[in-house]
């Protein structure tokens, strides 16, 4: 691409055109004020806080304020950012946006995280003119999880824009003129969108705040913060942690451009509390037969997991890969059955295979935005992977942003594309048993059962390619529909398929397979994402080995059975799990909260969650990506592999194998080639910077001497994380650390999240300080197209 140039502030830029202004001046470290523009939302230019001084060339002798969110670069601009004007103009904004703000800054959740409290500071506004009664607002009852503060609104439209126009919500919007505003919803009640958490962020002030965050409040600067990984679907959205006081107070948003930008789904941002629930497991149970009342896990153990006793093992999709890892190097390979059920396995398998033969390696997020014509076959992506149904509203509006650039529009002019092309979508078609919210974007909907769906699916793929096997449908409609989507996939330079295997049928994996490998014979490029349930679905397939079934039916009996982070009885029948576990005298359950099967044992050992454990799972895109201890959870309780670890000393077998988390990585890469990316590019415990570990707690933190004083009046020295780069402190690097290891986004003048700019590459949107994720399937190309018969089930 070639580059133009510029200058700012008296010195020459070489920039990427096609960019806006303010975008620009942001990635170039510049401090330009604004508060309506979002790296995501694009530019409406209605706070009027973005005022730059722009001369067309060195001939302007006056120059001319802009909203520098609005103005595309130009070859040849000459911009002044400190211009006296400019400062004073935007000090006058930010005071007029003020007037009816309560400044109640000091109770406010935004505080200390508050964009509107750095740009009063960066304007410099600091005195209150306005001597009049403030207009106020009632507020709403939003539901469980956003609080709503309407006085403390400053009309940026940030929230409307992303609520309905980038969300698609239909039960929120903006009531009232001229000053007198209002965001909520038409009548009180819970807001229905499943994206409605990232009103939080978005919003540049408290009006939208966390209410479960309320529930256990703490000032923003005061939590322990670690990067994570959401665990409760197959996307793997990268979040981070916040606890205060060894409860989990929160999760935000961990920028990831490959995975979920900047939001969260509902069920990631706020399904955090059962780390603090009273079901959690906080002591060993041990309800043993021959338990008298001196025994404990140290004395009993070694009787019945010795050397001498047959000890079997069943891992979970939900458990971290070295976690699985450590109970088959305990159990040996033959031994290890990997938790999932036959059924389940196979079509994991199925996923899997399809994928390392796919002529394309899965879409990145920004990908599947890009997409001009999309198929989602048979799947509810909405409920299996909220975050890509977000990905999917953004695509289908790609024809509208097509038309807008013909006409010299650019794409991050979001009000002119909206209004050039509103009724314009690209073409999205979703076939399912029923109907999601999703269907609004779809060009056409098909509701039908799942083998009518991959019936279609391999139809499109015969009507795209002669080599696909041929398929018949069962109605001239269904014909129609087909031909129609196989001359969008064709027509498009982006074309994607998505499917998955909620619907318990194997046949619409493959026909996804043949439609995208029907499209490579015909030269196009086309992308295939394949939805798995679980967090570590993937990550389990690679994995290999055997199934709960194999479990059941290769042996009669046995000593022991360990069972990691996995509910049987949630996986197999009542009368499965009970012959499972009747064929065993012992069993032992790690888990952190309880469940059926936790009851069944006789044994229990207290896991730590996804927020008190170091583990690696790898996505539906197959990205394996690193989930680090938020805070370190009270004895007993410890990662599964650490008890596994303690499993294999007490059996007798060695001593202590894993010292810390990287030796447990290194030697599960030696027996998993396949996993090696891991080690290589996701950061070890050993990394400094500067000599360095990067810190968990910001340098605001307080209260840590205060904290621990009923035990020591003394400053205690701060927990030690020997398993990886990050402490459990105030003090280490304070710059940007590698990507993967960021655990909040704070920048000198910038305590929002808006601070992310500082963080990343605003051209391109990647991460300055490298990839958050082990990229682990890579394209086959060059291999000749391999259908699948179509068959379906
Ligand atoms: Fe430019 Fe609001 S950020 S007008």
């Amino acid at each position: 691409m070639e580059m133009i140039r510029l200058t700012i502030d008296g010195k020459e830029y070489e920039v990427q055109p096609g960019r806006n202004l303010l975008d620009t001046c942001l990635s170039l470290g510049f401090n330009i004020p604004h508060f309506c523009y979002h790296h995501a939302l694009g530019s409406v230019g209605s706070c009027r806080l973005c005022a730059v001084k722009m001369y067309i060339d060195a001939g302007d002798p006056k120059g001319m304020i802009v909203m520098s969110c609005m103005i595309p670069v130009k070859s040849g601009l000459i911009i002044v950012t400190d211009d006296s004007a400019v400062l004073e103009f935007r000090k006058s904004v930010l005071e007029n946006l003020m007037t009816n703000h309560p400044h109640d800054c000091p109770v406010c959740d935004e505080g200390g995280e508050c964009h509107l409290q750095d740009m009063t500071v960066m304007t410099g506004h600091n005195a209150r003119r306005f001597d009049f009664k403030k207009r106020t607002h009632l507020n709403q009852d939003l539901g469980p999880n956003i609080y709503h503060e309407m006085n403390r609104c400053i009309q940026c439209y940030r929230c409307v824009r992303f609520y309905k126009d980038y969300a698609g919500g239909k039960d929120f919007g903006v009531f009232g003129a001229h000053n007198n505003v209002y965001f909520g919803r038409y009548r009180e009640g819970t807001l229905e969108s499943e994206f409605s958490g990232n009103l939080v962020e978005v919003c540049p002030t408290g009006v939208f705040t966390d209410k479960t965050f309320k529930k256990h409040p703490t000032r923003k600067w005061d939590l322990n913060t670690a990067p994570s990984v959401c665990t409760h679907c197959g996307a793997g959205c990268n979040i981070i942690g916040g606890e205060r006081y060894g409860t989990l107070r929160r999760i935000m948003n961990r920028y990831n451009e490959n995975v979920n930008g900047y939001f969260l789904c509902d069920r990631g941002r706020f399904g955090y509390d059962f780390v603090n629930a009273p079901e959690r497991i906080r002591d060993v149970v041990i309800k043993h037969e021959n338990i008298s009342e001196n025994t404990n896990l140290v004395s009993l153990l070694p009787s019945i997991i010795g050397k001498d006793k047959k000890i079997i093992g069943i891992g979970s999709p939900c458990a971290s890969l070295e976690a699985n890892f450590a109970l088959m190097s305990f159990t040996g390979k033959e031994n290890f059955y990997n938790g999932v059920s036959k059924k389940d396995f196979s079509f994991i398998t199925t996923v899997l295979d399809i994928l390392k033969n796919s002529p394309s390696a899965p879409p990145s997020r920004g990908e599947m935005e890009r997409s001009d014509a999309v198929l989602i076959l048979g799947e509810d992506i909405l409920k299996t992977s909220p975050i890509t149904s977000l990905a999917i509203r953004q695509a289908a509006r790609n024809l509208s942003k097509k038309m807008a650039a013909a006409v010299g529009i650019p794409a991050w002019h979001d009000s002119a594309v909206r209004t050039k092309g509103i009724h314009l979508k690209s073409p999205v078609y979703i076939t399912g048993t029923q109907s999601s919210k999703l269907d609004d974007i779809a060009a056409e909907v098909l509701n039908a059962p799942a083998e009518i769906s991959a019936q279609l699916g391999f139809a499109i793929a015969s009507y795209i390619s002669k080599k696909a096997p041929e398929t018949v449908l069962p109605d001239a409609a269904l014909s129609v529909l087909a031909k129609k989507i196989a001359d969008d996939l064709m027509n498009a330079e982006y074309p994607l398929v998505i499917s998955g295997i909620d619907a318990g049928n194997s046949a619409l994996p493959k026909a996804a397979s043949n439609i995208v490998h029907a499209l490579a014979v015909e030269g196009k490029n086309a992308k295939l994402l394949l939805i798995l349930p679980e967090c570590n679905s993937m990550g389990i397939g690679m994995m290999g080995g055997k199934d709960l079934d194999d479990a059941i039916t290769e042996f009669d009996s046995a000593d022991t059975l360990v069972v990691l982070e996995n509910d049987l009885y949630k996986r197999l029948s009542k009368e499965q799990a009970d012959e499972l576990f009747g064929k065993f005298k012992n069993i032992i359950a790690l888990h952190h909260s309880h469940n059926s099967t936790t009851s069944a044992a006789d044994i229990v050992l207290p896991s730590g969650t996804f927020a008190e454990s170091e583990g690696t799972f790898v996505n539906n895109q197959g990205y394996a990506q690193r989930a680090y201890s938020v805070f370190q959870a009270k004895e007993p309780i410890m990662d599964s592999w650490r008890w596994i670890s303690d499993l294999i000393e007490l059996s007798g077998y060695e001593k202590s194998r894993w010292q810390n988390f990287d030796d447990l990585v290194n030697d599960m890469v030696r027996v998993f080639p396949e996993f090696l990316k891991i080690a290589e590019i996701l950061p070890n415990a050993d990394l400094r910077i500067s000599g360095q570990k990067i810190p968990r707690q910001t340098p605001r933190f307080s209260g840590r001497t205060a904290m621990n004083a009923k035990t020591n009046v003394s400053e205690q020295k701060p927990e030690q994380d020997t398993d990886s780069a990050l402490a459990f402190s105030m003090e280490g690097y304070s710059g940007i650390p590698p990507a993967a290891l960021i655990p909040n986004y704070r920048a000198s003048g910038w305590n929002s999240t808006q601070a992310i700019y500082k963080y990343i590459d605003g051209a391109d949107g990647s991460n300055i300080t490298g990839d958050t994720e082990a990229k682990l399937i890579e394209p086959l190309s060059g291999k000749p197209a391999k259908f699948f018969d179509a068959v379906t089930e």
